[in-house]
């Protein structure tokens, strides 16, 4: 049976898995097993295939544990990462361990075992694009630093960080990165990856950013984009679509920004920040 490794049981991951999971297995991880069982049975009450687990993504070995519980079932051929931490929910050390580290950690060890054919999503932010550009160093150090040594990288020392909004970027950055040098290995399995990188989209991790201390800035953000509104779950699973389908078989190691143009308007339009 092919399985699907869904890790991040929120709206986003939800909805790209039941848009691309439909005849496989499904194993949900999540560090809040209570949000992998809700999802669990949502799923499988509409006729999906899933089975929760808890699973930390800021931890090796509960990546391992989660690859090694869904390979019971069969191979594994798609991998969608829609775990995450925001600026508002969680420290700037949480913020680099989970969003950036494990994301980094996921990759990789996926990557080892993914089968020919298979093809995977991890879910970036349009705040890794808002940020200005690091060095060409920087880049390639969040590329193909080992992941066991990235959070020791001096760009990411706390003297080097503003605030927990500047690790989220810092750590989005860093999926694109890692994306990019990931799909190399990837490619050698025959297998593809890519990120996307949404813009405000509807669920409770958003909820908290409205009702957070960036709220009002967040508002504005989504009304003075040119789409004027927040995006929904499912049109990022729109995009994933395109992505892990056959339709995107040229497509690895990119990454996607859907954001109703809200980085374009940051830079040219109403968003820009002012000086
Ligand atoms: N919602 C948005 O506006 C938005 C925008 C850009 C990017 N994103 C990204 O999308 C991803 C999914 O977010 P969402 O909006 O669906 O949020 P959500 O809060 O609905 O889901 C996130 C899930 O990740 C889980 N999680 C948190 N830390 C974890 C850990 N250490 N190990 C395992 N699971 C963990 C949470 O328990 C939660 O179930 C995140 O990476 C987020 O940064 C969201």
């Amino acid at each position: 049976m092919d399985v699907m490794i869904l890790t991040g049981a929120g709206q986003i991951g939800m909805a790209i898995a039941r848009r691309m999971g439909y005849g496989k297995k499904i194993v949900i991880g999540d560090k809040k097993t209570e949000n992998a069982q809700a999802i669990s049975k949502i799923m499988n009450d509409a006729g999906f295939d899933t089975v929760p687990m808890e699973m930390d993504l800021s931890s090796r070995e509960s990546i391992k544990n989660l690859i090694s519980e869904a390979q019971k079932y069969g191979d594994i051929k798609m991998l969608v990462n829609a775990a995450g931490v925001s600026p508002s929910q969680a420290p700037i050390e949480a913020i680099l361990k989970v969003d950036l580290y494990g994301t980094a950690v996921l990759l990789e060890e996926v990557g080892k075992v993914i089968a020919k054919g298979g093809t995977g999503v991890t879910i970036s932010s349009q705040s890794g694009h808002r940020m200005p550009a690091l060095s060409p160093e920087a880049d390639e150090q969040l590329a193909v630093t080992p992941a066991e040594d990235l959070l020791k990288l001096d760009i990411l020392q706390p003297e080097n960080i503003k605030d927990t909004l500047h690790a989220y970027q810092m750590a989005k950055r860093c999926n694109e990165k890692r994306v990019m040098a990931e799909s190399v290995k990837w490619g050698e399995r025959g297998a593809r990856i890519n990120s996307i990188s949404p813009g405000i989209i509807v669920t409770p991790l958003a909820i908290d950013e409205f009702n957070g201390p960036r709220g009002d800035f967040y508002k504005n953000m989504f009304a003075k984009c040119p789409a004027g509104r927040p995006g929904t779950a499912d049109e990022v699973a729109n995009v994933a679509e395109l992505l892990m389908s056959e339709k995107g078989a040229f497509i690895t190691g990119a990454d996607f920004l859907i954001d109703g143009g809200a980085t374009a308007s940051y830079f040219y339009g109403p968003l820009k920040p002012e000086v």
